[in-house]
């Protein structure tokens, strides 16, 4: 019976650390997202590699035009690849804030609607291929 209660406790306590995980902050999905698309180019902290990728940390692009910056990761441009096939439309909002406000930036948020305005028009324009393309 002792057993069977510290199972039980050991059950509950368990499921109150998953459900702080669920609440993970914005933060942190923007990392693991920045970790795992972005970071190869961009490298750790936003710190760019010399002359081949721009650093994100401390970028006028980055801290400026909210629109140009989400058409950036929805269309790309030149070595800069498009995120619209690999990302869903709320992750492409997670990564955009997140490197607006890391590495101290910060430029404050878009809103999910900026982006899902600008993904709409980008699907809209039907070139056969679909969007991103
Ligand atoms: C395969 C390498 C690669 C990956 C992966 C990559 N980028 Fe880039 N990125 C580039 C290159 C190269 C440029 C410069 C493009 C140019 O010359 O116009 C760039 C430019 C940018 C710029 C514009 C910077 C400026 O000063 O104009 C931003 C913002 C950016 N990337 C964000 C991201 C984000 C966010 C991710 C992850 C979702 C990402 N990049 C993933 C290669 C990459």
């Amino acid at each position: 019976m002792k057993n069977y209660v510290k199972i039980l406790l050991a059950m509950v306590g368990i499921s109150a650390l998953s459900s702080a995980v669920n609440a993970q902050d914005h933060s942190a999905e923007g990392a693991a997202i920045y970790t795992d698309f972005c970071e190869a180019c961009h490298q750790v902290n936003g710190e760019g590699y010399e002359d081949v990728y721009p650093p994100l940390k401390d970028n006028v692009f980055v801290l400026g035009d909210r629109e140009e910056l989400i058409y950036l990761l929805l269309e790309g441009r030149a070595g800069m690849p498009t995120f619209i096939g690999d990302l869903e439309v709320e992750e492409l909002t997670t990564i955009v804030n997140y490197i607006r406000n890391s590495w101290g930036n910060a430029a404050g948020d878009i809103t999910q609607d900026e982006m899902n305005t600008a993904y709409d028009e980008i699907a809209e324009e039907d070139d056969g291929f679909g969007p991103g393309n």
